[in-house]
Formats: C-alpha cells, sequence, structure tokens
C-alpha cells in the first residue's frame, strides 16, 4: 500500500469547513459537448501485425468507409510516454486519425478520466482537436495539420507571438461551473512521491539519491504553504506540459494549437508560463542558458497579459508592474515545474519500458531546481 502522502495544508483535506466545500479541481465539461464513445478495443503494440489488428477494428467505428487494406500506419513519434500512430488512406493526408497507446504504467502519472476531460472543454473552446473516442488502452483524436515547433521556431517573434495569444486563450476558459477552482498541483506531487522507487541498483546512484531524498520530502512540505503566501495568484485550467513538442505551428493558417492534455487541469497560471520557459530550454540538450533571456520572457508575458481578459479593463495598457509582478510568480512556479518532473522521471526510470535516461533526466531538473532556489528567492516584487 501506499505510504502516507505529504499533502495539502493542515485542515483543509477531508475537511467539510466551507472552503473545502467550495473549492475543487473538477473540471466541468459543458452541456452539449459531443460525447465521447469508449471502444472496448486494446491495441497491442510489441507486434507490428497485432498493432495493425487493433488500429483497424477502431477505425471500423471511427471511418467505416476506409478500406482496410488501403490504410496506411504510421509511426509518428516514438514519445517518451506513449506511442503515436496516424492513420489514413490515399496520399494526401488530408483525414488521418491518430491512435495514442498509452505508456506502461502510465496511468500512475496520469488520470486519464481528467485527460478526456480536458480535451473535451478545450474542443468545446476551439482550443483542441477532435476527440473520436477512447479505448482500453489509449484514444484517438484528429491529425491537425502543421509542424511540431522545433527550437528554432521559438524565437521566432510572429510564431512567439501566436503561443503567447494561444495560451491566454486557454487561460480565459471557465470550466469551473460555480466552485472556485483549486490546484491540484500539490496533491499530484504527493502522489508522485508516494511512488518513486526506494533506491537504485548502481550504488553510486543509490548514495547520491538517498543521500537528497530528504530534501525532496522537506520540499514538498514546505512548499505549498510558501506558495499559498503569494498574493494575486490566478488559477487556470493550464496546460501544465507545453513543450514543442505539443505544440503545432500551421504556417498558411498562421496559427500555433496546442496538443496532449495528459497533465492539464486547473493550475496556477505562472506555473503553465513557468513550465513552459523550462521546457524550451530543455530542448537545447538539457542544457539551461537558452531561455535565461530576461527580455524575451518579459515580452513573452507582456503579450500574454494584453490578450488575457482577465482582471484589466479592455484597451488598458499592461504596466511594468503587472509584468515584474508575474515574471516572479513564474519563476517560483518553473522552481515547482523543475520538482513536479524530477519526480515523474524517478517514477518513469523504476516503470517505463522506453528507452530513455530517465533518471538522469531527474537529476537535471532537480539539479537545477537548487541552483536556481536562491536567485529566485532573492527576487522581490517591485514597491
Ligand atoms: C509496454 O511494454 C512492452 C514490453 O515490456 C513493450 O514492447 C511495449 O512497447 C510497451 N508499450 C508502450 C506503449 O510503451
Ligand atoms: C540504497 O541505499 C540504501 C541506504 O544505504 C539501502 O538501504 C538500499 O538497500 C539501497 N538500495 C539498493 C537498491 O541498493
Amino acid at each position: 500500500s501506499a505510504p502516507a502522502l505529504p499533502r495539502g495544508r493542515p485542515g483543509t483535506e477531508g475537511s467539510t469547513s466551507l472552503s473545502a466545500w467550495a473549492m475543487a479541481n473538477y473540471i466541468h465539461v459543458p452541456p452539449g459537448s459531443p460525447e465521447v464513445p469508449k471502444l472496448n478495443v486494446t491495441v497491442q503494440d510489441q507486434e507490428e501485425q497485432r498493432c495493425r489488428e487493433g488500429a483497424l477494428s477502431l477505425l471500423q467505428h471511427l471511418r467505416p468507409h476506409w478500406d482496410p487494406q488501403e490504410v496506411t500506419l504510421q509511426l509518428f513519434t516514438d514519445g517518451i510516454t506513449n506511442k503515436l500512430i496516424g492513420c489514413y488512406v490515399g496520399n494526401t493526408m488530408e483525414d488521418v486519425v491518430l491512435v495514442r497507446i498509452y505508456g506502461n504504467k502510465t496511468e500512475l502519472l496520469v488520470d486519464r478520466d481528467e485527460e478526456v476531460k480536458s480535451f473535451r472543454v478545450l474542443q468545446a473552446h476551439g482550443c483542441a482537436p477532435q476527440l473520436y473516442c477512447t479505448f482500453n488502452n489509449g484514444l484517438c483524436y484528429e491529425f491537425i495539420q502543421g509542424e511540431a515547433l522545433d527550437p528554432k521556431h521559438v524565437c521566432n517573434p510572429a510564431i512567439f507571438r501566436l503561443i503567447a495569444r494561444q495560451l491566454a486563450k486557454i487561460h480565459a476558459i471557465h470550466a469551473h461551473n460555480g466552485w472556485i477552482p483549486k490546484s491540484n498541483l500539490w496533491l499530484k506531487m504527493g502522489k508522485y512521491f508516494s511512488l518513486i522507487p526506494t533506491g537504485f541498483a548502481d550504488e553510486d546512484i543509490n548514495k547520491s539519491f538517498i543521500s537528497r531524498i530528504t530534501n525532496y520530502r522537506q520540499y514538498l512540505l514546505t512548499s505549498e504553504c510558501e506558495f499559498s503566501s503569494l498574493i494575486g495568484l490566478q488559477l487556470v485550467i493550464s496546460h501544465n506540459d507545453l513543450l514543442c513538442k505539443n505544440i503545432i505551428y500551421n504556417e498558411k493558417e498562421g496559427d500555433v494549437q496546442f496538443i496532449d492534455y495528459e497533465y492539464s487541469g486547473y493550475n496556477y497560471l505562472a506555473y503553465d508560463i513557468g513550465n513552459h520557459f523550462n521546457e524550451f530550454a530543455e530542448m537545447i540538450l538539457l542544457k539551461y542558458f537558452f531561455f535565461k533571456d530576461v527580455e524575451l520572457k518579459i515580452h513573452f508575458m507582456a503579450l500574454y497579459l494584453e490578450t488575457l481578459p482577465e482582471g484589466k479593463q479592455v484597451g488598458k495598457e499592461v504596466t511594468e508592474k503587472e509584468v515584474e509582478i508575474l515574471y516572479i510568480q513564474v519563476n517560483q512556479f518553473a522552481l515547482a515545474s523543475h520538482f513536479f518532473w524530477g519526480l515523474w522521471a524517478l517514477i518513469q526510470a523504476k516503470y517505463s519500458t522506453i528507452e530513455f535516461d530517465f533518471l538522469g533526466y531527474a537529476i537535471v531538473r532537480f539539479n537545477q531546481y537548487f541552483k536556481m532556489k536562491p536567485e529566485v528567492t532573492a527576487l522581490k516584487v517591485p514597491e
């Protein structure tokens, strides 16, 4: 059984106080949203032939007019969480059904019901592709035309602006149906903490891991209180995983779309931005030098705030102070993001069958956390 979770502020969990009743991290799918069929199909991905059979039985429902013999299956990405296969007929790739097969044991990391809810909410607001169905070990959705961003795109001012605006658009969605939204960031981190391995076979690695683990626990116990004392934090529907490959740029249409909502849910707006900044840096060989560019970040946040309708009058200029306050929050939550993905990678190191140095990745993220912490703590809100 799982050890007790270090979670929440004392007194809120399980209490019947008004705040416990009125606050929730539920995502409310708007009435009238299309129902998503759940197909009783399991797609085996170990063998090509069986994988094809699985995909074809999904297509029987989703594209009954397709001739099974004409269907092309193409492995789109071998990501580090899931497998993604594109299915289409002919050569034009106008209608591509994407089949995403959940990675082994990722149910430990991802709440699949929440994922579907986020998907449906974003779809209802024109911010996601169509979700065609779920099946026993994955889901199918519409392929969005365009290309996944590459680090070289990140500094292209036009694309940069599109990302800031799209992020603000998503953050402006209301999906809490009268609840006061609450972040589940700490709850999730507490859950992840309970799942990380207790040791590693390699003696050196194990030693360094064991010596750090106390720090990690300490962080979790104190961080929620620290963050709760920050003022003016806003909670929004947050993507929570805005890395380049989850951003699809369509040059012809001049827009960007965000995909993959496995980690989406109510969270602090500043977390989504901080996490996004971390991810861009990470693309460059896991070295955190690139997105240190403060001016670029400030520019991004100004563009974002301009679009965000919340808390500002239409036509009002975004003030320098607003940007500075957000900048500090974003840096603080960037730390939380390093921590979150560090824990995530430790769990993946234990369970994932995907060939990737998860442990190395975890160490980079935790090191970055401890390196940045003093700098970020020293940032002060302007008078
Ligand atoms: C799950 O594990 C099996 C073997 O252990 C592997 O062949 C398969 O590719 C994995 N599936 C995913 C989606 O990672
Ligand atoms: C890791 O180190 C701890 C503490 O020294 C030890 O109890 C544990 O057995 C080690 N784990 C492994 C897998 O070697």
